[in-house]
């Protein structure tokens, strides 16, 4: 065993798809996961897909005692990768108390346990979110932190903030990575994790693939009127499973001590834009499927272009984002159908 990581979030999207990363690179895993937005069945997918079983534990990160107890029972952990958090932008507008709450309350539980029980590094999971719309693109890691667009991204800040100053307290028995991720579509090559969105989905490739299959009339275009080549917005769209190898990388640089400072943080991009209607165009590339969509006005809180200058990531964790937009678009739409059928069983 290579050592022991707790994956908080760990049966959620990205988190499910780290543990399988981990496992498969000789780590031994340790989930908590409260299942508010995801299924205890993605363990055994886990075990189906690396022939590991994790071990799972159901609870509330915001529960105090109960992080001491995890701690106290899972003696040796060489490192967290802190996926737990609320993530829905526009929930976060009606109900920013609970985003408060959750990602704030459970990233400081966190923090004084390790300082407790001796844990040295942690990874974070940071969002592209913190730099709003770039002065400059490609945006990179020494862009400021613009106003957050909402309470979700400015728990993303402050949970940057809080890491900051509790490591530097901590005076160098704690070291971080926060990775910045950008915009994670796809899903695992095996078909059997990706992302179950409840409900309708916010985001974009979601709402793309359960209108290919049905279960949506039609996706809604947000805007084709931006300062853009053909007027839909651009993000940086990056494989799931590129974006969980990115975390083995970070945790490995921690555990080796090759970080260069206590507090580090990385953009985990592709480095390219792609726009609304690029992702249309590949989905109808890789599923054989004509899109029902239709433009609509913008919508609110989106800014218009974002992609990332991956400069920093590829040369200093040695990590560069391998797989296309088509990739992405047919591994998200393999998922789609492989969670319909099994539905219909
Ligand atoms: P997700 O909702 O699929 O996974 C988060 C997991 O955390 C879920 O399984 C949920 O049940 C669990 N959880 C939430 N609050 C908890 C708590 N208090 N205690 C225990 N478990 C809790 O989300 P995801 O897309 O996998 O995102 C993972 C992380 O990455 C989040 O921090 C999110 O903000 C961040 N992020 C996501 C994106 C994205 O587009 N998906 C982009 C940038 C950053
Ligand atoms: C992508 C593009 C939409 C849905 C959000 C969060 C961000 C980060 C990633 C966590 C945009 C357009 C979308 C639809 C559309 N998450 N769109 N019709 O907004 O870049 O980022 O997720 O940190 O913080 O804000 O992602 O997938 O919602 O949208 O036209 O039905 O697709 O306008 O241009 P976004 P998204």
């Amino acid at each position: 065993m290579k050592g022991k990581i707790l994956v908080t979030g760990g049966t959620g999207y990205i988190g499910s798809h780290t543990v399988v990363e981990l496992i498969e690179q000789g780590y031994e895993v340790v989930i908590v996961d409260n299942l508010s937005n995801s299924e205890r069945e993605v363990v055994d997918r886990i075990e189906k897909i690396t022939g590991v079983k994790p071990k799972f534990y159901e609870f509330d990160l915001k529960d105090q005692l109960k992080v001491d107890q995890l701690f106290a029972t899972e003696t040796g952990i060489n490192g967290i990768i802190h996926f737990a958090a609320s993530k829905a932008v526009g929930e976060s507008v009606q109900m920013p108390l609970v985003y408060y709450r959750n990602n704030l309350v459970s990233l400081v539980n966190l923090l004084e346990a390790m300082q407790k029980y001796n844990v040295p590094n942690i990874v974070f999971s940071s969002s592209c979110t913190v730099y709003g719309q770039p002065d400059k693109l490609p945006v990179d890691e020494s862009a400021p932190i613009k106003p957050a667009e909402s309470p979700y991204g400015y728990t993303k800040q402050v949970c940057e903030n809080i890491l900051r100053d509790s490591i530097r307290a901590f005076a160098g028995s704690v070291h971080g990575i926060a990775l910045r991720y950008f915009n994670p579509i796809g899903a695992h090559p095996s078909g059997l994790i990706g992302e179950l969105p409840r409900g309708v989905p916010n985001n974009l490739m979601p709402y793309i693939t359960q209108t290919g299959y049905g279960i949506r009339e039609q996706l809604s275009v947000f805007g084709d009127d931006y300062n853009t080549p053909d007027g839909s917005c651009i993000r940086d769209y990056i494989h799931v499973v590129d974006l969980a190898k990115a975390h083995i990388v970070a945790i490995n640089r921690m555990i080796s001590g090759k970080n260069k400072a206590d507090f580090e943080m990385f953009n985990i991009g592709t480095g390219n834009g792609y726009s609304v209607f690029d992702i249309i165009k590949s989905f109808e590339r890789t599923s054989g499927k004509k899109l029902n969509y239709k433009v609509v006005g913008r919508r609110a809180g989106d800014i218009e272009q974002i992609w990332a200058d991956t400069t920093i990531a590829n040369n200093e964790l040695g990590w560069k984002a391998q797989l296309t937009i088509d990739d992405m678009t047919r591994s998200a739409w393999q998922w789609e159908l492989n969670c319909r059928e099994k539905m219909q069983k």
